[in-house]
């Protein structure tokens, strides 16, 4: 194992990693899994020779990895990679599958997750919305009904109820930026209501739910601490020219900062997923000449520092609540992890207050419409017999972390 300059990092500071519920858990009953099998969802994959290619059990989430029923085991894993802090999302559909009834059984599961994590000394970090929705919420208009909002914040006052005594984090939601784009821009995950209008339409409701989630989780446990998990991208400029300029500029402002500037008085920290750079030269393209992973998406680890010195306006603690890459052989996976961290040392060492380290993701798990082909897991999951294997890269942020 390569050794690593005496990076001293803040004392408290939290290390681990993050999933979701439908990526991981299996056995879900949500707007995903009805869409995974919906006649248009498989035409498509037909016609793209994808099912042909990987088979369609690689599209349908299914039992995931079966962390529903798992978690004890993967969260010793956890552990024994020295994780004192792990990130996870609860499954609004399991809670809330018809409108106003919950299901006490699936709240004590998640009292049992929480309780895990504690017993392994892991802070947990909950994540009230994560993309999925119960399929009765799609029905109402989904995230184009104004009544939205206080939809997500009755979900979110009974998981405060229930965790409030062992969660001191919560993560009110999961990149809206990209999830507005995909299902209310795009159209390309459910509920596919594509267009311009439902895009800022969307935006504005999810901005709307921040606030209203934020003040009920701090009514309820108001020594909690809140805020969003905020996906920011490095926009860098491959030539200083006026166009290029005006460009990141554009990029800035309306990618990375538009939502953090409307919710200023409502966050504790800053949760930000991060996944790297747009180089821009004139127009948006691929990144030249540099490593890039399964996925295809450039990797330029010293894009998390300049993001995070973006970050330091805000004034904010600042949890690192995503960040990881898609490499199923784990080629680059162990020099990603050195040199993000090394980048994050000197952010901090520049004055920006990070506090913690969560990689993208504990387990290799279900990439929404890309299934089960990318690996993103520090723990390698085969999908036939669900057996863990820990990846050599997972023990080089354990080396970090000791
Ligand atoms: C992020 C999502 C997360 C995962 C990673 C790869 O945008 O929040 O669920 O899909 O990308």
């Amino acid at each position: 194992m390569k050794s690593h300059p005496p990076f001293k990092f803040p004392k408290n500071f939290f290390w681990g990693a993050a999933t979701s519920s439908h990526q991981v858990e299996g056995g879900t009953d949500n707007d995903w899994t009805e869409w995974e099998t919906s006649s248009k969802r498989l035409k498509y994959l037909e016609r793209k020779g994808l099912i042909k290619k990987h088979g369609i059990s690689t599209y349908v989430s299914g039992r995931a990895c079966d962390h529903y029923n798992r978690f004890e085991e993967d969260f010793k894993l956890a552990r024994s990679l020295g994780h004192n802090a792990h990130r996870f999302s609860i499954e609004w559909s399991r809670i809330e599958p018809v409108e106003g009834e919950f299901n006490q059984k699936e709240i004590q599961h998640y009292k049992n997750v929480v309780n895990s994590l504690r017993k392994n000394r892991m802070e947990p970090f909950v994540t009230i919305f994560h993309w999925t929705v119960p399929r009765w919420f799609n029905k109402k208009g989904g995230w184009l009904s104004s009544k939205a909002p206080d939809r997500l914040v009755r979900f979110a006052e009974k998981i405060t109820a229930a965790l409030k005594d062992d969660v001191r984090f919560f993560i009110t939601l999961n990149e809206p930026d990209i999830f507005a784009t995909h299902p209310y821009l795009i159209g390309d995950w459910p509920p596919c209501k594509g267009g311009l209008l439902s895009y800022f339409k969307s935006l504005d409701m999810l901005v709307r739910a921040h606030i209203k989630v934020y003040d009920a989780i701090k009514s309820i446990a108001p020594n909690s601490s809140v805020g969003i998990a905020k996906h920011n991208v490095h926009f860098e400029m491959a030539r200083n020219t006026l166009l290029n300029r005006f460009l990141k500029r554009a990029g800035d402002s309306f990618w990375n900062f538009n939502i953090l500037d409307k919710i200023v008085e409502k966050q504790d920290f800053i949760g930000l997923n991060h996944y790297g750079r747009n180089l821009i030269d004139a127009w948006f393209g691929q990144n030249p000449n540099y490593r890039i992973s399964d996925l295809k998406w450039e990797l330029f680890p010293p894009a998390i520092y300049h993001v995070l010195m973006d970050l330091k306006k805000y004034n904010k603690p600042i949890y690192i609540t995503e960040n990881g890459l898609a490499d199923h052989h784990d080629i680059h996976r162990s020099w990603f992890i050195t040199e993000t961290i090394k980048s994050i040392y000197e952010a901090i060492q520049d004055g920006v207050d990070v506090r913690g380290y969560l990689h993208w993701s504990l387990l290799d798990n279900f990439e929404w419409a890309e299934g089960f082909l990318p690996r993103f897991g520090l723990i390698e999951v085969d999908y036939t017999a669900l057996k863990r294997t820990i990846r050599k890269s997972a023990k080089i942020l354990s080396s970090f972390i000791k």
